[in-house]
């Protein structure tokens, strides 16, 4: 009996209560009004539209659950999301976390102060080290929905810090863990980590 409600509860927990298990074929057969500006891999070309490919499963779910009911605010995807539905966002999720990311390149002249501040944050203002949860070369936490950073275009980086910062993005939960770590950089702290994640891997 015992046994029995163990394996039950198990299996709710691995299908049930978890999101709908995305299918990386079907995910991919979705994603084609995608590709013109994430790149049909999921890696942009352009700066200022992310690179989602090898982006973490459940951090792509939660934000394309956010950016469809506005909970975060992407001008360029209005309308694009409306007529999918979980299963659709779960088979795109599953699809672009299965691609493999690139990786661009960090301005010389910017990784010392970029480094720093990743690694170390800014103890004396109570800022934590970004490697704690983007972990020290940038791939992030999937199972815990921390994004992978690493590799990402530097002027997105730059965009959704300074988004936290002046309360423009506010889809990170009521901890406000983004939110008041933006608040302690300023703008060349910013340009610095988004040249040094551009360059991560
Ligand atoms: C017209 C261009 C455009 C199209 C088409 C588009 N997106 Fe986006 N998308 C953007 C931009 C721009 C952002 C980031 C906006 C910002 O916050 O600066 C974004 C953000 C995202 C994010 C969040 C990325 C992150 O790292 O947080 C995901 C996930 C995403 N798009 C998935 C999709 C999917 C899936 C489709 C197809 C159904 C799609 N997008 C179609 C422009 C586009
Ligand atoms: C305590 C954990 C934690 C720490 C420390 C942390 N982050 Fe984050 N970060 C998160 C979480 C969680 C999210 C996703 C929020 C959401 O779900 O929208 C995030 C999102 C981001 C994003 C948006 C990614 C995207 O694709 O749009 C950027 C950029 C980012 N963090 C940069 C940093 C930098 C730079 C630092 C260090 C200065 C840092 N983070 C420190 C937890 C953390």
């Amino acid at each position: 009996m015992n046994k029995l409600i163990v394996s039950l509860l198990l299996t709710l927990g691995v299908t049930g209560m978890a999101h709908a298990a995305g299918d990386v074929a079907a995910g991919q057969a979705k994603a084609a009004v995608c590709g013109a500006c994430h790149g049909p891999d999921g890696n942009s070309m352009a700066p200022n539209f992310p690179k989602i490919a090898g982006q973490g499963e459940r951090y792509l779910n939660k934000q394309l659950h956010d950016i469809k009911s506005g909970k975060r605010q992407v001008l360029e995807m209005t309308g694009l999301l409306t007529n999918l539905g979980d299963q659709d966002l779960a088979d795109l999720s599953a699809y672009y976390a299965s691609q493999k990311g690139s990786v661009g390149a960090a301005d010389p002249n910017l990784v010392a102060k970029g480094e720093a501040l990743f690694r170390g944050g800014k103890i004396a203002e109570g800022m934590p080290a970004c490697t704690g949860c983007h972990s020290p070369n940038g791939t992030g936490n999937a199972a815990a929905g921390f994004p992978h950073l690493g590799g990402q275009h530097a002027q997105y980086v730059a965009k959704q810090l300074t988004d936290f910062r002046e309360g423009n993005r506010t889809n990170d939960g009521d901890t406000m863990v983004m939110r008041s770590i933006a608040a302690k950089l300023s703008n060349k702290d910013i340009e610095a980590l988004g040249s040094y994640v551009q360059g991560l891997h």
